[in-house]
């Protein structure tokens, strides 16, 4: 943050979103959602990594990006340990393709490392070679998923403003409850973000992940005048938490379980968001456009202070 802020630079493509004649000139949009929570251990990386195994499954080219800097572990349960991560590229060693890694169901994965710095710490120049290899990565991508750490940190925050579709995850329990409404609040009021997607996780059934949903999004709506949308529900499986604990995906060790059946249903709603926003909203670019406007924002404030 400090970099940026002593080191203002123009962006040449600063416009948050492209026009239809822009994108109409890219390759195909690249969707980006990303995921997150207030509460951390509500299983959002078990929500990234089944949804892009039922993704694939549904003839999707996936890639997912581990933005838990903190505590990677979405390698785990993609079957690999990457020999390389963000931390080699951001070092300025390796590129992101160098990075990617291939997974066997056939999702890429770009693996961050426990422990780097936060994202917002990096300098412009290495932020606009990030967006300039990931979008040449994103050629070949029609859905990219973000996990995220929990919480309000810059790099959550950083993440989710970037990402087209920001989805939280949240249980029913009042901790998860109230820590969900914090990163909301903390999103839309500061960051002026109005569209947020609720993944109701470890919920009895339908009933009770509509009555945590009723209770969020009315919520919203009274103190935040934010509207939430439900993109759907994942039942309390111990077929997910005996998967999880052998870094397993439910999608793929048994997919006739409820939560294995619930992940496919949320994927293709996934893919019906994504085809319906695709024209409005641009490519993988736009993601990174949105860093980078960010910036200028506050590089501007910084200079007017
Ligand atoms: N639907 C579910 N049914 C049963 N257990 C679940 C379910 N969802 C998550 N869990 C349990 O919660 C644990 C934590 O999940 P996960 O690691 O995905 O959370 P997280 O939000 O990514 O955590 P962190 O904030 O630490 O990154 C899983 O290992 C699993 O045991
Ligand atoms: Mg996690």
């Amino acid at each position: 943050m400090q970099a940026l802020e002593t080191s203002p630079m123009t962006v040449p493509f600063i416009n948050a979103r492209p026009t239809p004649e822009m994108t109409a000139f890219q390759h195909p949009a690249t969707h980006v959602f990303a995921v997150t929570s207030g509460k951390g251990g509500v299983g959002k990386t078990n929500a990234v990594a089944n949804l892009a195994a039922a993704l694939v499954l549904e003839k999707k080219r996936v890639m997912v990006m581990d933005a838990d800097l903190g505590l990677a572990n979405l390698d785990l349960f993609l079957g690999v340990s990457p020999q390389y991560t963000l931390a080699d590229f951001f070092a300025g060693t390796k590129s992101l393709s160098d990075i990617l890694t291939p997974t066997p169901l056939g999702i890429m994965l770009l693996p961050a490392a426990s422990g780097i710095q936060e994202v917002t710490s990096l300098t412009d120049a290495q932020k606009i070679v990030f967006l300039t290899e990931l979008d040449a990565l994103a050629h070949d991508v029609d859905i990219m998923l973000v996990d995220t750490s929990s919480g309000i940190s810059d790099t959550v925050t950083y993440f989710a403003t970037a990402a087209q579709e920001i989805i939280v995850v949240v249980m029913p329990e009042p901790s998860s409850f109230t820590d969900a409404y914090a990163l909301i609040k903390v999103l839309a009021s500061a960051h002026r973000e109005k569209r947020f997607w609720i993944l109701a996780n470890n919920v009895e059934g339908k009933r009770d992940a509509e009555r945590l949903y009723d209770t969020l999004s009315r919520t919203a709506l009274r103190f935040l005048n934010t509207s939430l949308d439900l993109l759907g529900w994942i039942p309390r499986d111990p077929e997910l938490a005996r998967a999880a604990a052998h870094g397993q995906l439910v999608v793929t060790v048994s997919p006739q379980c409820p939560s294995a059946q619930a992940f496919t249903r949320v994927a293709r709603r996934l893919m019906h968001s994504a085809a319906a926003e695709a024209w409005e909203k641009g490519n993988v670019q736009f993601f990174f456009r949105r860093i980078l406007a960010a910036h200028e924002k506050r590089a501007v404030r910084v200079i007017n202070r």
